[in-house]
C-alpha cells in the first residue's frame, strides 16, 4: 500500500509539475528518467547535483536539465558494470564481486558502510571503491547530527561531502540518497543514511527542544537539512545541498526493544507524531526519495517488530509517506535469528520495500576455523533470506574490513565480523555471501 501511495503521489507530483511546466524553488528539475519539468521558475536555476537527480536551486538564469546532466550515465544500473568507471554505459553486470551478483539476483545494490579516517588508508579505498564489490555506500558517522552540528549554530558538513564525493566519483549509490530511478527508479535506490534523528549522536538535548518545541530543530543530515519550527534558523528550514540520496532513514532506533518509544528529544518535545513530523518534512524537501525507518533488533520478530509494524501501520492510515523499513542486521555468529525473514515479510506485506542497512555478524575472538565456517553460514543464511524477498531491495554491511569495524569498541572481546580481515583479505563469509545470493 505504501508502495502505491508513493507511486500515486509522484505521480500526482509529475502532473502537477508538467501542468506548470517549470519546477518550484528546491523542486527536482532533471535526473535520469525524470519525466517532470526540465526549467525552475523565475529565480531559481536548475542545477546538475548527479546523474539522477538535479535540483532548482536559488540563481537568476534557467537551465534546462538537459544541458545540466551528463549523457555518459543513464542510469543506477550502470553503476554495476565491469569496469570501475563512473561514466560506463554498459548495462550489463559482469565479472565477479558481491554487486555484480546481488544485481544478477535482482538486487538494487549490494554496498559498505565507512567513514572518514579510513578514506586515508590507500589499499582500503580501492577495494571500498571496487564496483564489482560495492555499488552503494552509507556514511558511518559523519552525517549524523553531532558530525554536522557539533556546537549549536556551527554547521559542518565537510566529511558527509567526503563520502558523498566518493561514491559520486566512483558511480555509487550513497544509501539516504539516491532515491532515484525513475518513477521506480527514482524512489527506489537506497542511498547513505541521510536524515535520521540518531538516538546516540544527537546533540544535547537542551540545544534544540529543551526551551520550547518553537525553537525546535529536526536534522535530516544528509541532506544537510534542517527543519525548524520557528525561525531561529530559517536559512537552514530549506533542503541545501541534496547532494544525490536516494534513500533517507529519515528516523533512526525509535523504539526500546520491549517496543516502547525510546526516549528522545524529539519524542519528549513533540510527542510521537515527531515521526510524522520529520517525513513529511523528508518528502516535501525531496519528493523523490525513499523515506525509511530503521532499527536493530526487528529480526528477532520481537516487542520491538510488532511496535514498528504498528507505527509503520498508523503512518500508512494518516497518509504519511514512508516507502520502507531498515533492518540494521548487527547480528552474532551463530544466533540468526529464526524470524529474521517473517519479520521482514510483515512490512513487504504492507507493501513497503527492505533493506539490510547495517550487516555485521559478529564473534568472540579469537577468530576460529569454526567460528569463521560458521560465519559462512550465517551470512549466506541472511543474504539468502532477503534474495527470497524481492521487496527486500539491497544489503549494506557496516564497512567490510574487521581492521575499520566499529564491533571491537562496542562489544568487549568481540569482532571479526565483517567478510574481509584486518589485512584486507577475505574470508569464508565472502564466499558465504556469494552463495546466498545464488
Ligand atoms: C555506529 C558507528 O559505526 C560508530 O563508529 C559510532 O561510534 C556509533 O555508531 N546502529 C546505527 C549506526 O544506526 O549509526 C551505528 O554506527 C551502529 C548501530
Amino acid at each position: 500500500m505504501a508502495f502505491k501511495l508513493s507511486l500515486s503521489f509522484v505521480g500526482l507530483l509529475s502532473l502537477l509539475e508538467v501542468a506548470v511546466a517549470q519546477s518550484g524553488p528546491w523542486g527536482q528539475c532533471g535526473g535520469s528518467d525524470w519525466p517532470g519539468p526540465t526549467t525552475c521558475v523565475s529565480g531559481w536555476t536548475c542545477t546538475y547535483s548527479n546523474p539522477w537527480y538535479s535540483q532548482c536551486l536559488q540563481g537568476s538564469s534557467t537551465v534546462a536539465s538537459s544541458t545540466a546532466v551528463p549523457s555518459t550515465t543513464t542510469s543506477k544500473t550502470t553503476t554495476i558494470s565491469s569496469t570501475a568507471s563512473p561514466t560506463s554505459t554498459s548495462t550489463s553486470p559482469s565479472g565477479t564481486g558481491l554487486a555484480v551478483i546481488a544485481a544478477a539476483a535482482g538486487k538494487t545494490y549490494f554496498g559498505s558502510a565507512t567513514d572518514n579516517p579510513e578514506l586515508s588508508d590507500t589499499a582500503y579505498v580501492a577495494q571500498l571503491s571496487n564496483l564489482k564489490d560495492f555499488n552503494q555506500l552509507t556514511a558511518g558517522n559523519s552525517m549524523k547530527w553531532d558530525a554536522t552540528e557539533p556546537s549549536r549554530g556551527t554547521f559542518t558538513f565537510t566529511n558527509g561531502d567526503v563520502i558523498a564525493n566518493l561514491a559520486k566519483k566512483n558511480g555509487q549509490l550513497l544509501r539516504g540518497m539516491d532515491h532515484k530511478n525513475s518513477t521506480q527508479l527514482r524512489l527506489v535506490q537506497p542511498a547513505p543514511q541521510l536524515g535520521d534523528f540518531w538516538q546516540l549522536q544527537q546533540c544535547h538535548p537542551s540545544v534544540y527542544c529543551g526551551d520550547s518545541l518553537q525553537h525546535c530543530c529536526l536534522p535530516l543530515q544528509g541532506a544537510n537539512l534542517y527543519v525548524c519550527f520557528m525561525n531561529e534558523y530559517p536559512h537552514l528550514a530549506n533542503p541545501m545541498f541534496l547532494t544525490f540520496a536516494d534513500s533517507w532513514d529519515v528516523v533512526n532506533e525509535p523504539f526500546n526493544d520491549d517496543g516502547t518509544w525510546r526516549t528522545s528529544v524529539f519524542g519528549t518535545t513533540i510527542g510521537p507524531s515527531y515521526v510524522n513530523v520529520a517525513l513529511n518534512a523528508a518528502r516535501a524537501a525531496d519528493p523523490a526519495a525513499k523515506l525509511y525507518i530503521n532499527d536493530y533488533n526487528l529480526e528477532y520478530n520481537s516487542d520491538k517488530t510488532t511496535a514498528m509494524v504498528n507505527l509503520v501501520k498508523s503512518l500508512l492510515a494518516a497518509g504519511t509517506p514512508i516507502d520502507g523499513v531498515g533492518f540494521q542486521g548487527h547480528l552474532i555468529v551463530g544466533q540468526v535469528p529464526s524470524g529474521f525473514k517473517a519479520a521482514m515479510q510483515q512490512f513487504t506485506d504492507l507493501g513497503l520495500e527492505v533493506a539490510i542497512t547495517e550487516l555485521d555478524i559478529r564473534m568472540t575472538l579469537p577468530a576460529t576455523a569454526a567460528l569463521l565456517a560458521q560465519q559462512k553460514a550465517d551470512y549466506q543464511n541472511v543474504i539468502s533470506i532477503c534474495n527470497s524477498l524481492p521487496k527486500c531491495i539491497g544489503v549494506t554491511i557496516w564497512d567490510y574490513t574487521d581492521k575499520y569495524s566499529w564491533v571491537p569498541n562496542t562489544f568487549s572481546g568481540q569482532g571479526a565480523a565483517l567478510p574481509w580481515d584486518a589485512n584486507l583479505a577475505k574470508k569464508p563469509a565472502y564466499d558465504g555471501i556469494v552463495a546466498g545470493f545464488q
